[in-house]
């Protein structure tokens, strides 16, 4: 027998560390002693975090996890989420704040205070008390990025009603699931949605998802598009015609701590979707207390932007809650970045002086792809603090950030966590932490991670294995919609006898002790023995100037077990060179890469073979699907892509390859 092998290898090293500026620590909300506090005493902390909410009675314990994995946070405390995001600002003064600068996709704009939006909340509110709804009803959403989306879901927290937002690109049958699953008795969408310059249908996608479900007695629709859409008579209601009549008086009632508060569907890569459920009490207090010491905010003085869609935990969390009930001005955009040129999204943060802005590693890649030239030609000096979330980030694409969107000083917060945690758990903090291009370095004060081997012990420094949650933290899920099981199974079998929640992600220390995130465990490598992530392959590769993106997987070797196959997007100049020089050129390149690879990490993790491609497949949330890719690197029909966001992708890839182009 050999020696076993560690669960993750650790092969790329990243040196780089940016402290912050003296100027930034000074004003900063979260300082180093929040560390010490915390540890000192969790629940301490966390019960001064929930004070930063309203309760109409407070709660005698800060939590109670004696029926573990069921968490219960702020025990027999009371409280009304959209009072405390909404009302007690207004009550607080702040009435004539804007709360969202709405930016339309044609160029429409809406500016919302405080004051119209706690109009608009409670007129929905007494609206959807007019159709029946009761504390514990559920009510599916499918809507693109409008004010109404946001109206939607906080009138449903006021009722105690539990809102399920489906992604506005989601198909009938996605939709028609998981309003069974939940048995939804109201459906809210839009007559249609814009997407990329043009009006798209939404309502008839709806009709088609709901045909026969019987569980939905009511369909509202808000009028967006003003395209036609047919309406089912006794069942479909406008928006403005139930809503817009309504009384703006709404009494909020208070709600248990544990009262539900939404469910939101992940997909995961197998299986039926998941009813991810979140509470109230801890959900708030968490988001709150995350959003105000990742981004640094300071109420009344940022202009917050979160580049997600409502559909995503993302959405949820830093667009919905967390802003809201910390008085943030934020911007809300509907569209695409592309829409209508390139320089879209600069372009709003220099109109609205956007000082915060949260987005996505894989909109990063492609702002590198359309070229620096692009955010060049914007004011982008307002911007202090620069998020990222959802998948690791490349430590190039993290450099091309800061250097092209935070003028070299904003810090930036890679932010780890995911729909099941509620809100942010492993993130350095702005101010206090010394950042690393590619590592979410630490979990925050009061939230406590490990990285642990297949037996659950912890590695050490410099060691890679498994992402764990070791202690329960105040967002966390309360469980699977309908189905205890498999919340237990999915996420409290793997490590069982330490109690530890199992996140899925590989994750290694570095030699500090630093976090760095390296994708999903099913997606590791294993070439000779040796067990290897896909994002460090990836990152080498996006190290090279003439990568853009990259995507790896492992494909069945007979030699070796598996081997590394690359697939990779240059970045305009060097796509161009590449097609003028022929086919030696390609080679010449590849080679290159592969090169690279071999210097940056080590000849084990040489790619076997490098494909250049046009597009890569993604989930709808910007998630690479290596699964496809792997069928591709192994010669196999491609698997299922109905959750791809674009399912041609798939067709260029294969006939791109075929053909050599
Ligand atoms: C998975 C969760 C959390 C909101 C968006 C995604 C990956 C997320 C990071 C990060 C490395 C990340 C993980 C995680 N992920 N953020 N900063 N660094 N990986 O929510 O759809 O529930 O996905 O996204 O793999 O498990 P989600």
């Amino acid at each position: 027998m050999t020696e076993q092998s560690p669960a993750l290898d650790n092969l790329l090293t990243e040196s780089r560390t940016f402290p912050p500026s003296e100027a930034f620590s000074a004003q900063a909300n979260a300082t180093a002693d929040f560390y010490a506090e915390a540890d000192a005493d969790r629940e301490a902390f966390w019960a001064k975090q929930a004070d930063r909410l309203h309760w109409d009675t407070k709660w005698s314990q800060v939590l109670d996890w004696t029926n573990a994995p069921v968490a219960k946070w702020f025990v027999g405390g009371k409280l009304n989420v959209a009072y405390n995001c909404v009302d007690r600002h207004v009550d607080g003064g702040h009435g004539d704040q804007v709360a969202i600068h709405w930016v339309g996709e044609p160029g429409d704009n809406r500016d919302i205070t405080y004051a119209q939006l706690k109009d608009e909340v409670s007129k929905a509110a007494n609206a959807f008390e007019s159709l029946g709804l009761t504390a514990g009803d559920r009510v599916a959403i499918q809507m693109p990025m409008v004010p109404e989306a946001i109206f939607a879901m906080l009138a449903c927290a006021r009722i105690g009603v539990l809102h399920s937002v489906v992604f506005g690109g989601f198909s009938p049958t996605a939709l028609r699931s998981r309003v069974d699953d939940q048995a939804a008795r109201i459906v809210i969408t839009t007559d249609g949605q814009y997407r990329r310059g043009k009006a798209a249908p939404m309502k008839v996608n709806v009709d088609e998802a709901l045909e026969g479900a019987e569980s939905v007695e009511k369909v509202i629709v808000v009028r967006r598009t003003g395209d036609e859409v047919p309406i089912t008579e006794g069942r479909d209601l406008w928006w403005h015609e139930l809503v817009d009549g309504q009384s703006a008086e709404h009494a909020p009632q208070a709600f248990d701590s544990e009262h539900p508060l939404f469910i939101l569907y992940t997909s995961g890569t197998t299986g039926k979707p998941k009813g991810i459920l979140h509470t109230s009490g801890g959900y708030l207090t968490q988001a709150a207390y995350t959003h105000h010491n990742v981004f640094d905010h300071k109420a009344g003085e940022d202009v917050y932007w979160c580049t997600a869609d409502i559909g995503w935990i993302t959405g949820h969390t830093y667009i919905v809650y967390g802003p809201l009930a910390n008085r943030t001005t934020q911007v809300v955009y509907e569209g695409t970045p592309n829409t209508p040129h390139e320089g879209r999204h600069w372009e709003i943060v220099q109109q609205h002086k956007v000082s915060i802005y949260y987005t996505a590693p894989t909109l990063i890649r492609t702002f590198m792809k359309w070229g620096n030239e692009i955010p060049e030609k914007y004011d982008l000096s307002s911007l202090r603090v620069l998020g990222s979330v959802g998948e690791p980030i490349n430590p190039e694409a993290w450099i091309w950030y800061r250097e092209n969107v935070g003028a070299n000083s904003a810090p930036i917060v890679d932010t780890w966590w995911q729909t099941e945690t509620g809100g942010i758990m492993i993130s350095p903090l702005p101010g206090v932490t010394a950042t690393k291009p590619g590592s979410a370095q630490k979990a925050l004060p009061g939230i406590s991670a490990k990285v642990v081997d297949d037996q659950g012990v912890e590695v050490g420094k410099g060691g890679g294995g498994y992402l764990v949650l070791d202690k329960p933290w105040p967002g966390m899920l309360r469980g699977i919609w309908g189905d205890e099981e498999r919340f237990r199974d999915t996420y409290w079998s793997r490590f069982r006898d330490q109690g530890y929640y199992f996140a899925g992600d590989g994750a290694k220390y570095d030699a500090d002790g630093d976090v760095w995130l390296l994708g999903r465990v099913d997606d590791v490598m294993n070439v000779s023995g040796h067990r290897i992530s896909t994002t460090e392959v990836e990152s080498a590769l996006v190290s090279h100037p003439t990568v853009a993106e990259a995507a790896v997987v492992g494909a069945t070797d007979p030699t070796t077990g598996q081997g590394i196959v690359a697939f990779v997007i240059l970045r305009g100049n060097a796509a161009a060179t590449l097609k003028s020089g022929g086919d030696s050129a390609g080679q010449d390149a590849v080679q290159e890469l592969r090169n690279h690879v071999a210097k940056e990490i080590g000849p084990i993790a040489k790619p076997r073979q490098i494909l250049v491609v046009q597009e890569l497949p993604k989930t709808r949330s910007g998630k690479i699907m290596r699964r496809l890719l792997r069928d591709v690197a192994e010669n196999r029909q491609v698997g299922d892509v109905t959750t791809l966001a674009d399912s041609s992708v798939m067709d260029l890839i294969s006939t791109g390859l075929k053909t050599g182009k």
